[in-house]
């Protein structure tokens, strides 16, 4: 996240553990950015390089450094440099954009900078939802990043439970919740959305990946919410989505397609909903 002098985002300077330590959250620098822990792999991100502190955490904490990297900033998340976007009524920007926005935020280096389809798709059908359909009090954002879709629903007026199971978007989604003033509008949990459930909301967001869309499918802890509007998989994966959903009392209300995306709002018809 940007604190201190940072006010933007330049060259990502990244380290690479084979393993992790839990004390590498707690890191005080003033160049660093965070870090990721996933499958205890540890992957620390700073604005410099940092080769004598990586060599003074190795020692301490026992970690084996596999891989070192610089990334400028624009080529990060697939070359898709945080730019302000408009949904519906709500102006959202990067916070080192000048100008007059309803929500700013930090993308740091998580998923959820609002460039990718998915996030854009999720985005829309949200306000489409709003408009047309119903003002969920209550709603999920599963696999929050950072923090986008629980930015845009908080400011709409909905109570949010955010979750992710990586650390650092549990970080950012606070931080970006602060400095818009929401952070009483969200629960914001880190955890497996699989050993979280049941989670009953208005209005499930889930911006995720085919395999885990599979496997909560075929959980009927996930089935009980009356809407779920869902993204993350291509026009080829579509089939077998369906295929999962048919066992279920979910079907498909409205579908959004960009760039070979796909983005769905089902209806969940053994719910009764607004
Ligand atoms: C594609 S990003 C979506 C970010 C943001 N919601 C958006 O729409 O731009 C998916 C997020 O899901 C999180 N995630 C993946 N598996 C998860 C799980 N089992 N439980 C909770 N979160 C998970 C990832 O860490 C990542 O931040």
């Amino acid at each position: 996240m940007l604190k201190g002098k940072y006010k933007n985002y330049t060259d990502l300077y990244i380290y690479i553990f084979k393993n992790s330590h839990p004390e590498l959250k707690n890191l005080e620098d003033e160049d660093f950015i965070g870090v990721w822990e996933e499958d205890g792999v540890g992957v620390l991100f700073f604005h410099k390089p940092k080769d004598d502190l990586i060599q003074e955490l190795s020692k301490k904490y026992n970690l084996e450094l596999e891989l070192k990297d610089k990334v400028p900033y624009d080529k990060w998340n697939e070359n898709r440099f945080p730019k302000p976007l408009e949904i519906g009524n709500l102006k959202i920007a990067p916070i080192w954009c000048e100008g007059k926005w309803d929500l700013v935020f930090d993308p740091s280096v998580v998923f959820g900078e609002g460039g990718h389809p998915t996030t854009v798709m999720m985005l829309e059908l949200s306000w489409e939802f709003y408009k047309n359909f119903c003002k969920p009090d209550r709603v999920l954002d599963i696999g929050c990043g950072s923090g986008i879709l629980t930015l845009f629903w908080a400011k709409l007026g909905s109570n949010l439970v955010s979750i992710d199971i990586n650390p650092l978007c549990i970080k950012v989604t606070k931080h970006n919740l602060a400095l818009n003033g929401l952070l009483n509008k969200a629960e914001v949990i880190e955890g497996n959305i699989k050993k979280l459930l049941p989670l009953k909301a208005d209005l499930v967001l889930g911006n995720l990946y085919k395999g885990l869309l599979l496997d909560l499918f075929g959980l009927p802890s996930f089935w009980t919410s009356p809407y779920y509007l869902l993204s993350g998989f291509s026009v080829a994966m579509e089939r077998e989505l369906k295929e999962a959903l048919k066992p279920r009392s979910a079907e498909i209300i409205l579908r959004k397609e960009m760039n070979n995306w796909v983005c769905w709002l089902l209806k969940n018809k053994e719910i009764k909903g607004d």
